[in-house]
């Protein structure tokens, strides 16, 4: 089984990135089996329809890199590397865009969501599920971990493949299938009903810590019901988000506890911080190491040069088999692919 994530270079990561994404994508590169593989790669094309700030851009790259290795990604079992280290896949979106019909992007909602709170709608923006189908399907992957606003891309991509295939009476592209983490939706520090966001102003921050975190966690919205008052558990963001940390014991002893009264806000903050400080102690000082000095950067480079070696080496193959369905041999050739 072949597993495979992008990941776009956004911003500081919090709970909600942490568990609806790369949680999953760590845990999967601890648990890969001997006919598994992995691949996990900073969507830096993808991010230049966000950002376009050369500074900025680099240092969001360098910090998600930082960020996956810091928290326990398995980098000798799965690669780890940038985009436009395989730039293969801008090749292959092309071949993707000629049999992708106008009315299967007027469907994509993250569109319509990025247009509507502000964003430029450049025609990169649109064709962005094209390229990331032809992310998908460059590696061959099977599995796509993604979080539920990734999933209508993945089934996009399902669309594309079927409409390539036909089109050439060929197999030349695999279907993806994606796989939901089990958080798929973190709440917001707001309420219940929001999603965390950074949109929203409404996160906190996996690598906080101190009076930053004191600061961020205090920021839970709560009401001023006392202790001793019985409380709703579900109807809170403030145990929701603790909920995040606990095993299924734990939460159901807190939950009896703040049925039965007698537990404060306070408390359950106070946990929350005890719990991120045991979480994320160890990966923030890793991070720090790897962002701010001349040895960690050095490191990160080698994982995500390494990583985009052999990525590219794959792409390559499944763009030759491509090229060879469409007929353009000459580029197959120049990929180094035998002529079909
Ligand atoms: P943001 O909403 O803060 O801009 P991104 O869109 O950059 O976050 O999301 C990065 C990854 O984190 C995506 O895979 C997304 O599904 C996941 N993610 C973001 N927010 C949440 C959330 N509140 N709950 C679960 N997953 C989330
Ligand atoms: N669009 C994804 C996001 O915003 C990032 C991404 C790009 C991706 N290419 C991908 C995710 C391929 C999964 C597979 O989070």
């Amino acid at each position: 089984m072949r597993f495979l994530s992008g990941i776009q270079p956004s911003g500081t990561p919090h709970l909600g990135n942490y568990f609806g994404a790369i949680l999953q994508h760590v845990e999967t590169s601890r648990s890969l089996g001997p006919d598994d593989s992995a691949f996990f790669f900073i969507a830096d094309y993808h991010a230049l329809t966000t950002t376009q700030d050369p500074e900025k851009l680099r240092a969001l790259v360098t910090d998600v890199a930082a960020t996956y290795v810091a928290l326990g990604l398995d980098v000798d079992k799965a690669l780890l590397f940038r985009q436009s280290d395989v730039p293969e896949v801008c090749e292959l979106a092309w071949l993707l865009s000629t049999v992708t019909g106008m009315g299967l992007l007027e469907r994509a909602t993250s569109y319509k969501d990025k247009v509507s709170k502000g964003l430029a709608s450049s025609v990169g923006l649109f064709t962005y599920p094209i390229l990331m189908a032809a992310d998908i399907v460059a590696y061959d992957s099977d599995v796509v971990p993604v979080g539920q606003d990734q999933q209508q891309h993945v089934e996009m991509t399902h669309d594309m493949v079927v409409h390539f295939n036909a089109t050439y009476h060929a197999e030349a592209l695999k279907r993806p299938e994606w796989k939901l983490s089990p958080t798929p939706r973190v709440c917001g520090t707001d309420s219940v009903s929001s999603k965390m966001s950074k949109s929203y102003n409404n996160t906190i921050s996996i690598f906080a810590d101190g009076k930053d975190l004191k600061k961020q966690v205090n920021a839970i919205v709560t009401d001023s019901r006392p202790p001793e008052v019985a409380k709703d558990p579900l109807s809170l963001a403030v145990f929701q988000l603790l909920a995040l940390f606990l095993s299924v014991d734990e939460r159901a002893d807190w939950e009896q506890r703040l049925r039965q009264g007698g537990v404060g806000y306070g408390d359950l903050k106070k946990e929350i911080m005890t719990r991120m400080d045991a979480r994320f102690g160890e990966a923030r000082a890793r991070r720090q190491h790897l962002v701010t000095t001349a040895q960690g950067q050095e490191e990160l480079e080698i994982v995500l040069q390494r990583g985009g070696r052999a990525a590219r080496r794959v792409a390559a193959t499944t763009l030759a088999r491509c090229y060879r369905a469409v007929g353009m041999d000459n580029a197959a050739r120049r990929l180094g692919g035998a002529p079909a």
